[in-house]
């Protein structure tokens, strides 16, 4: 073999290893490039849903000031369809809940400045026994697009007729890509085959765990049902390295103000979540917002760590048992800290700017997310946190201005 041969077919085999080596790519579809924001109806009204009830929540979410925050998508989740297709093979919203059709209200979002959201599963049916998607992707799709939805969670529900999950939830990418409207995808396999490591080519966002409940963590395994906050976040410990812009990990909807999470915990699951680059689609009810919960959604000191991509999703960084610390780096050169206190009493937690990962420097400023005060220092963040808590700081090496 000649050096040249030689030469080119050690370049070739240079090549090959780095196309091996590089991530999957992202759904190529503009979309989701931070996580999404918005509201979805299934964790407070289950199948009851509405037109009223979908114009109501955009109307709150104007009001409540969620929009000027962030917050863009209402989301329509199961049961706002008829049990059987229509005359055409068509799928037909149900008369009864949606008098005026999908379109009305996706126009009724959209002069709000807000855009739609609706539900379908990758199956013969949803959770919830309507038709299923599987054999329908291309009609539906387009009926949907044609609707002006913006956004589909597309469920695990129903038969699979042999397809394995990566065909299923391609098909339906495909179908959308087609649409000729721009619909960010959230596929909803509740990790169940590694999303992570497939999806990132397929949706822009994928859950990763089974459904989210209202509470602060559970007696059972973590892959038992029902899963709690902190159930989910430790399933979400080792998935750091998976999301990027417009391919994020979803660990399910919001549970802010749903009743059962005292405000310390509300806060937590809030700030875990942002440090997390999760979607933050809240899951409570808008219309009825009590001034504590208003506050949480609406942090945005804390929203910004979420919508912030500054090369990894947060992390967790020390598992001291009923403590820990997670972090998460910013693109200006800062860092968002948490502390975490699973425990039954207050507690006090510190961490070093060195242990966070925060540049060498002379004097950092922390600033409290929460408290919105900040001090400079030797970069030591420590905070007596109380029992189901957190304390979530960003740290900036050096001098910083106040955020606002
Ligand atoms: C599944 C999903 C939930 C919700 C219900 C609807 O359980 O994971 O988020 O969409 O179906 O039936």
């Amino acid at each position: 073999m000649s050096m040249r041969h030689k030469v080119f077919i050690a370049a070739f085999a240079v090549l090959l290893a780095t196309l091996a080596a590089m991530p999957v790519r992202a759904l190529d579809n503009g979309l989701a490039r931070t996580p999404p924001m918005g509201w979805n109806s299934w964790n407070s009204f289950h199948c009851d849903v509405s037109a009223d009830l979908v114009e109501a929540t955009a109307d709150a979410m104007v009001a409540s000031g969620m929009k000027e925050a962030g917050y863009t998508y209402v989301n329509i989740d199961d049961c706002w369809l008829l049990k059987q297709r229509g005359a055409h093979g068509e799928l037909v919203p149900d008369p009864a809940k949606f008098p005026h059709g999908i379109a009305a209200v996706a126009d009724y979002v959209h002069r709000k400045g807000l855009k739609l959201g609706i539900y379908e599963s990758a199956g013969a049916t949803t959770c919830a026994g309507y038709p299923g998607s599987i054999g329908h992707e291309k009609e539906d799709a387009a009926q949907f697009a044609r609707w002006g939805v913006d956004y589909l969670k597309y469920d695990n529900c129903g038969d699979k007729r042999g397809q394995t999950y990566p065909q299923r939830y391609t098909a339906m990418r495909e179908a959308l890509a087609r649409s000729g409207r721009a619909i960010v995808y959230s596929i909803c396999e509740w990790g169940n085959e590694s999303p992570w490591d497939w999806a990132p080519a397929i949706g822009n966002l994928w859950r990763t765990t089974q459904d989210i409940t209202p509470r602060w963590a559970t007696d059972q395994p973590a892959n038992g049902y029902p899963q709690g906050i902190l159930d989910i976040l430790d399933q979400q410990a080792a998935l750091a390295g998976t999301s990027h812009p417009g391919a994020w990990n979803d660990p399910d909807m919001l549970e802010v103000g749903n009743g059962y999470l005292t405000d310390d915990e509300n806060r937590a699951h809030f700030s875990l979540w942002a440090l997390l680059n999760a979607p933050l689609i809240a899951g409570n009810d808008l219309r009825h917002l009590s001034n504590e919960v208003r506050a949480v959604l609406t942090n945005r000191e804390v929203i910004a760590v979420d919508q912030d991509w500054g090369s990894r999703q947060g992390a967790k960084l020390r598992d001291d048992g009923d403590t820990e610390v997670w972090a998460k780096p910013m693109s200006d050169g800062s860092v968002a800290v948490i502390l975490l206190n699973r425990g039954r009493g207050p507690v006090s937690i510190a961490a070093t700017a060195r242990e966070i990962g925060a540049k060498a420097a002379g004097s950092y400023t922390v600033r409290d997310l929460w408290k919105h005060t900040q001090a400079r220092g030797d970069g030591r963040i420590e905070a007596s946190v109380p029992t189901h808590a957190v304390a979530m700081f960003r740290v900036w090496p050096g001098a910083h201005g106040t955020l606002r």
